[in-house]
């Protein structure tokens, strides 16, 4: 079974998805830690409910971005992390960081990328106006939101769409393909050439 750490800053219900997919067996893989940013993360809630270890790091305590992140590469090496899973993790990782796991960090974000990168990808697509939308699980990378694209769900804009109703068909289709992404990746079914992810039986 791999070592999945998941980071996350806020509602965590990426992360409950994952739990949830790890319950029925539909990943082969064991969350070892949950870290946060956020004390009061609900996502830290979910984790402890399921006896996650769960930890907040906070980054107050630390002079830099990078020093932050080197706690947070200790923190991950003590549960010998083999994937670093971002749900919802509010902060940009520092190029050591990235270094530190190749390839072994995957993010979720609610755009079909390269389309709307950043925050607030779904809000940007929206008043766009664009009529097709979704979501995004990739490799990261040192880019902002530029990793090898893993997998993606497209969720097309109906004529009445709030923003609302909008974010929740987002938020359903990201439960489904990020659960899926990371048993590929404990499964060693993902193999990256350039920007291409291949799936390989
Ligand atoms: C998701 O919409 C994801 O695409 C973005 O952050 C949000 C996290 O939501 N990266 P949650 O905390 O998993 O509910």
């Amino acid at each position: 079974m791999k070592h999945i750490a998941v980071l996350a800053s806020g509602q965590g219900t990426n992360l409950q998805a994952i739990i949830d997919a790890a319950d029925r067996k539909e990943i082969s893989g064991k969350i070892v830690v949950v870290i946060s940013d956020h004390a009061d993360a609900f996502a830290l809630k979910r984790a402890k409910n399921k006896q996650i270890e769960a930890h907040f790091l906070d980054p107050s305590l630390y002079d830099d971005r990078e020093r932050y992140d080197l706690a947070l590469v200790a923190k991950l090496r003590a549960v010998e992390t083999e994937l670093v899973v971002l749900a919802g993790f509010m902060r940009l990782l520092s190029p050591s960081f990235v270094e530190a796991f190749p390839l072994r960090i995957m993010n979720i974000h609610p755009s079909l990328l390269p389309a709307f990168p950043g925050t607030d990808g779904m809000k940007q697509a929206f008043n766009y106006g664009v009529k097709v939308t979704g979501c995004t699980v990739h490799f990261v990378d040192r880019g902002l939101d530029s990793g090898p694209v893993i997998l993606q769900e497209a969720v097309p804009v109906i004529q009445q769409e709030t923003l609302a109703t909008l974010e929740q068909r987002i938020h359903a289709a990201e439960h489904r393909i990020y659960p899926t992404a990371i048993d590929l990746f404990c499964r060693d079914k993902l193999k990256v050439v350039g920007r291409r992810c291949y799936i390989v039986d």
